[in-house]
């Protein structure tokens, strides 16, 4: 058997593969074995109730998606007296992604959310704010240290922190979230993006702009977390546009110790199993005893013997 064993902090999770934030609930139960999973990641939380954006809420571009859902939120009652129940037959950890509108509210709701049956917090802190301006924290490494600071105080659960790519300080942001006390990051939440019907010429979401997701964004990602786990010393979990085993082998050579998949899974609830049963698979066959030895194995002071240039062409 391969050690398919991962650690992320003080957490050990049997495998490298857990849900995306927002793509992922208690229905795919009914698809396959939820126990399965390396983590179970809720859907975005926030303190009150919330109805979402306007729809259309999601739309289709070449090859991926765009969605402008919002966070349409249950708020934590929900979340405490239903959702943990749930997920606590599994021997699986649970990690519970919230969000707020400025710091106050995200350190109560990071409170509300520290209780038994929860493993880790994910902080979606790469949603808009009100107190930066419509600008999510996560754009900007002040911004990112001072919340997560603030909520560092506030939990003794592990924090992960879940970056944008629509920043052009990524190194300068992950390295703000580990001084500020955060245990991993998630790279990446979405790319801000639109779409336009050019025969009504309207935009196809009902929010204008939505984040772009699915396998247009991997290249960056991928990018962004090569990037920070070279910049940082907690684990990155990798997030976007992971449909394939290739593409999950790819994110562990460039430094993530986990990754999340979400947009692969509306196209085939089933993804996320058979990735599990495919790395195992990959590991074997390549002589690879324990999938702690591709993390972080990039020769990025090589080249590729190849350059492919249109690889993916439809
Ligand atoms: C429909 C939809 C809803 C999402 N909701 C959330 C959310 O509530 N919180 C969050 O942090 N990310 C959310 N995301 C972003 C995903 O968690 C993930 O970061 C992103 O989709 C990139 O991964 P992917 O390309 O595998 O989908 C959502 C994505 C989609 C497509």
């Amino acid at each position: 058997m391969v050690d398919l064993t991962t650690r992320i902090g003080n957490l050990t999770l049997k495998n490298p593969i857990m849900p995306a934030s927002g793509t992922f609930s208690e229905e795919l139960g009914e698809v396959f074995d939820l126990g399965c999973l390396g983590a179970h990641v809720t859907k975005t939380i926030t303190r009150e109730t919330r109805e979402g954006n306007p729809t259309p809420r999601v739309c289709e571009v070449r090859g991926s998606m765009l969605n402008s859902i919002g966070i349409p939120s249950r708020g934590v009652a929900y979340f405490t007296t239903r959702v943990i129940p749930f997920y606590a037959r599994y021997d699986v950890p649970l990690i519970v992604s919230i969000s707020a509108n400025n710091a106050d509210e995200f350190a109560r709701i990071c409170e509300e959310v520290s209780v038994p049956g929860v493993a880790a917090i994910e902080v979606n802190i790469s949603c808009p704010n009100i107190e930066e301006d419509g600008k999510a924290f996560a754009m900007r490494p002040l911004s990112t240290h001072d919340v997560l600071a603030r909520l560092r105080r506030a939990t003794d659960l592990p924090l992960w922190a879940k970056l944008t790519p629509n920043t052009g300080e990524t190194t300068e942001v992950a390295i703000a979230a580990e001084a500020a006390g955060a245990d991993a990051l998630v790279v990446s939440n979405t790319l801000l993006a639109m779409a336009i019907d050019i025969r009504t010429r309207k935009p196809k979401l009902g929010n204008l702009m939505g984040g772009l997701s699915g396998p247009s964004l991997k290249p960056i990602a991928l990018r962004m977390a090569y990037q920070c786990a070279k910049s940082v010393h907690i684990p990155v979990i990798g997030c976007g546009g992971i449909s394939t085993i290739e593409d999950v082998i790819e994110y562990l050579i460039a430094g993530a110790s986990a990754v999340q998949v979400g947009t692969a899974t509306f196209l085939n609830p089933s993804t996320m199993p058979r990735l599990i049963a495919e790395l195992q698979t990959y590991l074997r066959a390549e002589g690879i005893a324990a999938v702690g030895e591709l993390i972080g194995s990039v020769r990025d002071g090589e080249v590729a013997d190849a350059l492919v240039f249109m690889e993916a062409a439809p």
